[in-house]
């Protein structure tokens, strides 16, 4: 075992800041020593960067669990630990024992056949392509709106003022929940982040956690009860009256169906505008193409999904004795899916460092494939279809000169907290208009 290679892994699991910005030389390295998998002693997990393997894995989930796809079980730990002491403070003693006793159950992302394939059918008209079709107008009036407020100034950080904002506000217009409470959403959204790719959470960040955990539960089950008795066109109405085959969702799937609906979609979305952004303000030939012909901007978006994938990896876990090519594998075990990595595997994409956004086919792997398949990505894609179109009215993009690239601290989720860029002031002062 290449001693080289777990230290540079464990130090992507501590959260090293070159490593999260530029994890794709570590991966290349993974993808040359792996025959086909590397087992990495550091994070207690197969890596697995390769494109097919990964289609493997995931097509086969009677042997490839997604019973905790976020951490192994060794990672959850700390948060039951800050619990414990956490449950001694007198204002959150009765939340850590809803906490505790509240049951998960396993919904869509931690869920497998044949639970999964019910939950995904009484589901499926969430996000079906006729609403999110009508949905275009609004996203493309906010989206306008977002830029418009800043566009006179000709600077702005594009991840705090437009990347954060743009998911956020479809969601809880899509949800049915005021706008008022936007920020308590985002607050909720950061904290269910917490124990995502993070092995060590503070007393504080648990703290928040459980805290959001119960706000949420409470505003949610409030809501999806009212929707029973009154169903609207949103989001929560369709939850709280999925059914399949006259069967009706559990409290806890709709509950755990609603959660990743804000958290699944939040992040990762921004990541993805904030990667848009980015791009488009360091290539300004591209960006001069684009703004020529808009047509071209969903190959654009495929290929920003395809190059720096907002999820880096998920685990499975092994159902029973298996194998990884002639690896054995050990019923238990776990393996990291690295849908980033697969997306630059050199055997699935030719030159994948390039960005080029005139690769025909694109078939990468950024919202996985098969089963889990993300089940909001027509509504991400929509949303960076118009987020970019937006962002082509600002002439001369270009990072600020103060900009330094910060990340998330994360494993499991891999983007941009600030991007800080300049441009040609537009509209308020009589200046180009739009
Ligand atoms: C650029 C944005 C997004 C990216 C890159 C992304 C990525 C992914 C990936 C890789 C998976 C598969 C996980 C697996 O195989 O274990 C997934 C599943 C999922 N995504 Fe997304 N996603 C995005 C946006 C959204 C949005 C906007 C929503 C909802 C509003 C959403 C909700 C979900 C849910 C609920 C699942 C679990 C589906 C299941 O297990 O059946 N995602 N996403």
């Amino acid at each position: 075992m290449t001693g080289g290679l777990d230290e540079r892994i464990r130090r992507l699991l501590d959260r090293d800041e070159e490593l999260l910005a530029s994890p794709w030389e570590l991966f290349d390295d993974v993808r040359e020593a792996s025959e086909p998998a590397y087992y990495s002693e550091a994070m207690g997990a197969w890596v697995i960067t390769g494109y097919q393997l990964l289609h493997d894995i995931v097509v086969d989930t009677d042997t490839w669990s997604n019973r905790s796809p976020t951490a192994t079980y060794e990672f959850r730990d700390p948060v039951a630990e800050h619990a414990d002491a956490i449950a001694q403070e007198p204002d959150m003693a009765d939340a850590v024992r809803r906490f505790r006793s509240r049951s998960r159950g396993r919904v869509l992302n931690t869920a497998d056949p044949p639970e999964h394939v019910r939950q995904r059918r009484a589901l499926h008209r969430a996000f079906r392509p006729a609403r999110l079709r009508a949905l275009e107008p609004e996203v493309r009036s906010v989206s306008d709106a977002l830029v418009a407020a800043f566009a006179h100034r000709g600077r702005a950080d594009l991840v705090r003022e437009y990347a954060v904002l743009l998911p956020m506000v479809m969601i809880s217009r899509m949800l049915g929940v005021p706008e008022e409470e936007l920020e308590m959403f985002k607050g909720w959204s950061d904290d269910f982040a917490i124990p995502i790719g993070r092995a060590k959470p503070s007393r504080d960040e648990v703290r928040s956690y459980i805290r959001s955990e119960s706000e949420f539960e409470d505003y949610f089950s409030a809501l999806v009860e009212q929707r029973q008795h009154e169903p609207r066109d949103d989001l929560i109405s369709d939850v709280a009256n999925a059914e399949v085959d006259g069967q009706p969702l559990t409290h806890e799937e709709r509950m755990g169906a609603l959660r990743q609906f804000l958290l699944a979609g939040n992040e990762t979305t921004t990541t993805l505008l904030a990667n848009i952004g980015h791009r488009l303000a360091t290539d300004p030939e591209l960006r001069s193409r684009l703004a020529a012909d808009r047509e071209q901007v969903p190959d654009f978006v495929e290929e920003a999904l395809r190059h720096e994938g907002p999820v880096t990896g998920l685990f499975r876990v092994a159902t029973c004795d298996t194998r990884l090519g002639d690896l054995p594998v050990a019923k238990g075990e776990f393996a990291w899916l690295s849908f980033a990595a697969a997306n630059r595997d050199p055997a699935a994409c030719p030159v994948p460092h390039e960005f080029n956004i005139d690769r025909d086919p694109n078939e990468h792997v950024a919202f996985g494939y098969g089963e889990h398949y993300c089940i909001g990505q027509g509504l991400a894609r929509l949303e960076a279809k118009v987020g970019t179109e937006a962002l082509l009215d600002l002439p001369n993009l270009a990072l600020a000169p103060d900009h330094t690239d910060a990340f998330m601290d994360s494993y499991i989720l891999r983007g941009r907290t600030r991007l800080l860029v300049t441009f040609d002031p537009v509209g308020h002062d009589g200046a180009e208009g739009r």
